[in-house]
């Protein structure tokens, strides 16, 4: 059905929200204040696509992709950039309020265009053509991806051709995903869904010099075709295994170390939480002794490799630890003059719920959730905590997504 509505906020996920007759319509790519055509989706979800912009709002400008409004990558690239920073935040405000916290928030850190290091992308037959990129928001269409301007230029770059070399992988397979990501070494490639055999595995190595590709792993096992991947962390070149959790944005990671580096300040023993590569773990462990917990044993185990190789460094020890189940008591907490915490989008509440009863003196919550970084913060003051300072930082460039840095003090 098609209807005439008049946007009157933007939602949680960037779309724009008119009401309907019965319930709200969520229309993508559009502005509050805007009059726009829509055609209803069939089943009654309450979204809608937006089919013409009728009346635009002052703060619409024109995209700087040619995929946008198609490609579901990006939802915000029609907003003019103030506007947008400003709604970034203020999702990050909403999501504190929601939990009775009413602290200062900083303006939004931006990125630079180009700097995400990591795409997951599906590559598939679409339309009859074989494709390698992202889905159209809701839909299973592929978009194949000739162009992106948040990713790294030399992911871009790869792009057509690793489409071509590694679509004899996908066998009989319809679809498969590929995830690329770029280190020390090359492309770093990780499928899942591939059905190779030892001639078309064979063909692709043959081909991945030329290609960038230091590694694919499919289905979880390696094929080692150029040197060992490494990232930079911290000064320190870290192996990174297969699938390990990265920054998105190297750019965006120097951010937010820095903004770890102040909140910490002096201190002289760090415990970092879902500490991962050990992104926090080794710039701080320049000057401060540092404890990393985290569940991912491999990514852990680069983390402990690459510190006892750098001589420079304060003492790290390295502990595989389920924070969720397993979270480090008030007792085991004494003695950190700092911690550092980092958690998955589900957060830290088992976590937070024990800081909370701690004494420690500083905190640094890392969060890529506002709302689950809310809940902890809100535990965290109810235990005694001040929030001193709260920085988001758009790590997810035109999504609706948004990482925050949330210092605490007692
Ligand atoms: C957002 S990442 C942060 C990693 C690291 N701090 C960084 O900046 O690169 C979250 C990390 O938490 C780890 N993790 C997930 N669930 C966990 C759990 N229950 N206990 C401990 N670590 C966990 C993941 O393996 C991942 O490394």
């Amino acid at each position: 059905m098609e209807l005439e509505v008049e946007i009157i906020r933007l939602g949680a996920q960037g779309d724009g929200v008119a009401e309907g007759p019965e319930r709200p319509i969520f229309v993508p790519f559009t502005l509050p204040g805007e009059r726009v055509r829509v055609e209803l989706d069939e089943g009654g979800s309450g979204h809608a696509g937006l089919l013409e912009v009728l009346e635009p709002s002052p703060d619409r400008v024109a995209p700087i992709c040619p995929h946008f409004g198609s490609c579901g990558g990006c939802a915000l690239q029609h907003m003019e950039s103030h506007v947008y920073l400003r709604w970034k935040r203020a999702q990050v405000v909403a999501a504190l309020r929601s939990r009775g916290l009413d602290a200062e928030i900083e303006e939004v850190r931006p990125v630079p265009l180009g700097s995400r290091r990591r795409a997951s992308l599906a590559l598939g037959r679409f339309a009859g053509r074989l494709a390698l990129g992202y889905r159209r928001a809701r839909s299973h269409d592929l978009i194949d991806v000739a162009t992106c301007p948040v990713l790294s230029p030399p992911i871009v770059a790869s792009l057509p051709k690793l489409k071509g070399a590694l679509a004899p992988l996908l066998g009989g397979n319809g679809e498969a995903k590929i995830t690329v990501t770029e280190t020390g070494a090359g492309l770093d490639i990780v499928a899942e869904g591939l059905r190779p055999t030892a001639a078309t595995l064979g063909a692709f190595a043959g081909q991945a010099a030329a290609l960038g590709v230091a590694r694919l792993t499919v289905d979880g096992e390696s094929i080692a075709v150029g040197a060992t991947p490494t990232v930079t962390l911290g000064d320190v070149a870290v192996r990174l295994p297969p699938g390990a959790f990265l920054q998105a944005s190297r750019e965006a990671e120097g951010v937010l170390v820095g903004l770890v580096r102040e909140s910490v300040g002096g201190a002289k023993r760090i415990a970092d939480m879902f500490a991962g590569l050990g992104t926090f773990t080794l710039a701080l462990a320049g000057k401060a002794a540092v404890d990393a917990f985290e569940a991912d044993e491999a990514a852990l185990a680069a983390l402990a490799e690459a510190a006892r190789r750098t001589p420079k460094l304060k003492p790290v020890r390295t502990f595989i630890r389920d924070l969720f189940r397993s979270p480090l008591g008030a007792k085991e907490l004494q003695g950190y003059d700092a911690v550092v915490f980092d958690p998955p989008r589900a957060g830290a509440s088992a976590q937070a719920a024990e800081l909370a009863k701690s004494r420690v003196p500083k905190l640094v919550a890392v969060s890529c959730n506002p709302g689950t970084l809310a809940r902890d913060l809100r535990l965290l003051v109810d235990g005694g905590y001040r929030i001193a300072r709260i920085v988001p930082v758009d790590q997810f460039l035109f999504s609706p997504h948004i990482e925050v840095v949330a210092h605490l003090t007692r």
